[in-house]
């Protein structure tokens, strides 16, 4: 029996688990939310479209009934509140950092077994809270941020070549903010690298929007994306139940690895079902190992305002 628990129905909860129970590959999907009724009437609505999408998963809904979620393989945590037009994601920290810890504790409490996924933003400083509330190894609590941002890089060379998103590989490390670092040396098209189609101008472009993707997408609807992050924590889901050993950018916390240690930090691993296998080394030449650096010390800044908040 496979099972997947996601806290927080709302936009990129709720996309999540259709996007999961669309893909078939678990027996259940439990959704949470605090709003009463709510994560019952989205569970119910998708569970409806079962017999027109064809997919057996069942989906459940519940109102802070943790007991519910018990045994899950992966629990996705989106709870928390989005920004607003104007806002960065570190204006988030103080509201959900308390739901995070809150939620991470109770997840553990009914699934000590279970692949923690985070979502919500801060995203890198909130993985780093849900590794101090879990207490378990740190292969198995990280977040997703690097599968969404390089999806936006992917989606954009796609538009500027005309050609498929299937084609475009990529790899972007660091925090989930302004300072993310995407490596158009590891960007390729159909296993070309990236520089024989785009000059290094129009690149630079294509990188400055990845960036500030997140914001674009704000600018435009009032709230924070969920199509893309819904289907970016399904597809990480996917790779742990199925145990594929893909390799995606996440939000890990290193210990050791690139010359960091305890913090949390977009880098590539592979995942599968024990949750990270294995954290991959790139040899990162001088400027982008000092991108990474930057974004690093972004990261740590913001870590540091969560441990002066003295939850933990
Ligand atoms: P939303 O407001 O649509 O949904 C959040 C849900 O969390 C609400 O339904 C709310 O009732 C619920 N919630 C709040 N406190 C809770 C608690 N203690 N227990 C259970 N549920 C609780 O927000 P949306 O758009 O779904 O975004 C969720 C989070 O994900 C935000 O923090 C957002 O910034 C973040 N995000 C992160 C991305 C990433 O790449 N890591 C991408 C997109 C959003
Ligand atoms: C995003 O990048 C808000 O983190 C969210 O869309």
């Amino acid at each position: 029996m496979r099972k997947v628990t996601v806290v927080g129905a709302g936009n990129v909860g709720a996309t999540c688990a259709n996007v999961l129970a669309n893909k078939d590959i678990v027996n259940e999907v439990v959704l949470l939310d605090i709003k009463p009724n709510y994560a019952e009437g989205k569970a119910l609505d998708i569970w409806e479209s079962s017999p027109v999408n064809m997919f057996n998963t069942r989906v459940v809904g519940s109102t802070s009934d943790y007991s519910k979620t018990a045994n899950s393989d992966v629990v996705v945590i989106t709870s928390g509140i989005p920004r607003k037009p104007g806002m960065s994601r570190d204006d988030l920290i103080a509201t959900n950092a308390k739901i995070v810890k809150s939620v991470t504790e109770e997840v553990v409490k009914h699934s000590p077994d279970a692949v923690i996924l985070i979502v919500s933003n801060p995203l890198d400083v909130m993985t780093y809270a849900a590794f101090q509330a879990a207490k378990k190894s740190s292969s198995k609590v990280f977040g997703m941020a690097g599968v969404l941002d390089t999806a936006r890089y992917r989606s954009f060379i796609a538009l500027e070549l005309d050609c498929s998103p299937k084609d475009i590989q990529a790899v972007l490390m660091g925090g989930h903010g302004d300072t993310m670092v995407p490596l158009p040396r590891y960007t390729t098209v159909g296993g070309i690298p990236v520089t024989d189609f785009i000059s290094d101008e129009r690149l630079d472009e294509i990188v400055a929007r990845t960036k500030k993707g997140g914001g674009e997408i704000v600018n435009l609807l009032g709230t924070s994306a969920w199509y893309a992050p819904g289907a970016a924590a399904a597809q990480m889901v996917e790779a742990i139940v199925k145990d594929s050993k893909r390799i995606f950018p996440i939000c890990a916390m290193l210990q050791g690895e690139y010359g960091m240690k305890d913090i949390a930090l977009g880098v590539p691993v592979k995942l599968g079902k024990n949750g990270i296998e294995e954290v991959i080394e790139l040899k990162l030449d001088d400027k982008e190992m000092e991108a990474l650096k930057t974004s690093a010390s972004h990261v740590r800044k913001v870590m540091d305002t969560l441990d002066d908040m003295k939850l933990f």
